[in-house]
């Protein structure tokens, strides 16, 4: 399985920077050594970053999108408007969206069908807050979103999973390996009992406070099929490093 390294720029980036930070990881990731990279800038950048990164193996995310293809949701962007402006991925159900919007895991499962069916590939993320690993609770939490946020078919469609402990984005502190290890190996159990042989092939991403300092170590956690970054992939030299630290796949 090739690694997929992923760059959620969430609310940041104003046209320049965004197109130099752009190019500064294209320029810097030569044919990119058997990892997949993804850069995910907000809607307003989308077709900017997709053209500034045309040609090369760097693909284009949105953050989020709408379960509808088209209608009457005034600031809403749809699935199909996103593959129109040049993304082929989609981060669902990230916490800040499930905090900040009081998205649920069946609005979630919503989104990643409407991903599905517009030719996008869903990165559904799921993960726990302190209060609730700190009462044991981590691992049926995570199997709950699981459960209720991933839609029939997610596997076949090569969905992606990224594990981001809400305690551990933009805090700097992360979990042990054995904590990463731990949750990834349940994760795949659950994909695997829901999905079958489709489950093994998933990719499961993690996230939170991934810098190129903590990189290599947990991106060679058994079952960590990549990294969902955000702080650090605003800096083209720190993201790259990321990428450089992930194991190239065999093919
Ligand atoms: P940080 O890498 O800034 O902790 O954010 C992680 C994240 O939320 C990626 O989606």
């Amino acid at each position: 399985m090739r690694p997929l390294i992923a760059g959620n720029w969430k609310m940041n980036g104003l046209g320049a920077e965004g197109v130099a930070l752009a190019r500064a990881v294209r320029e810097g990731l030569g044919d990119g050594n058997g990892v997949d990279v993804l850069l995910c800038p907000p809607f307003t950048l989308i077709e900017r970053v997709a053209r500034a990164v045309a040609g090369s193996a760097i693909a284009v995310g949105g953050q989020d999108c709408h379960p509808k293809a088209s209608g009457a949701h005034t600031g809403d962007v749809s699935a199909p408007m996103l593959k129109d402006a040049g993304a082929s991925f989609v981060i669902l159900g990230h916490s800040e969206r499930r905090a900040d919007h009081g998205e649920t895991d069946a609005l979630v499962r919503a989104k990643a069908e409407a991903a599905v069916a517009a030719g996008l590939t869903p990165i559904v993320c799921v993960g726990e807050t302190l209060a609730e690993r700190d009462a044991g609770r981590a691992e049926a939490v995570v199997e709950a979103q699981l459960a209720g946020s991933l839609p029939e078919g997610f596997a076949r469609a090569g969905g992606v999973v990224a594990y981001e402990p809400v305690w551990a984005i933009g805090t700097g502190r992360t979990p042990s390996e054995a904590d990463i290890a731990a949750m990834h190996a349940a994760i795949r159990a659950r994909l695997v009992a829901r999905f079958g042989a489709a489950g093994r092939g998933v990719r499961i991403l993690y996230g939170g406070s991934v810098k190129a300092a903590n990189a290599k170590p947990i991106l060679a956690v058994p079952e960590v099929g990549g990294a969902l970054v955000g702080g650090a992939s605003l800096q083209a030299a720190e993201f790259l490093a990321i990428i450089a630290a992930a194991p190239v796949a065999v093919a």
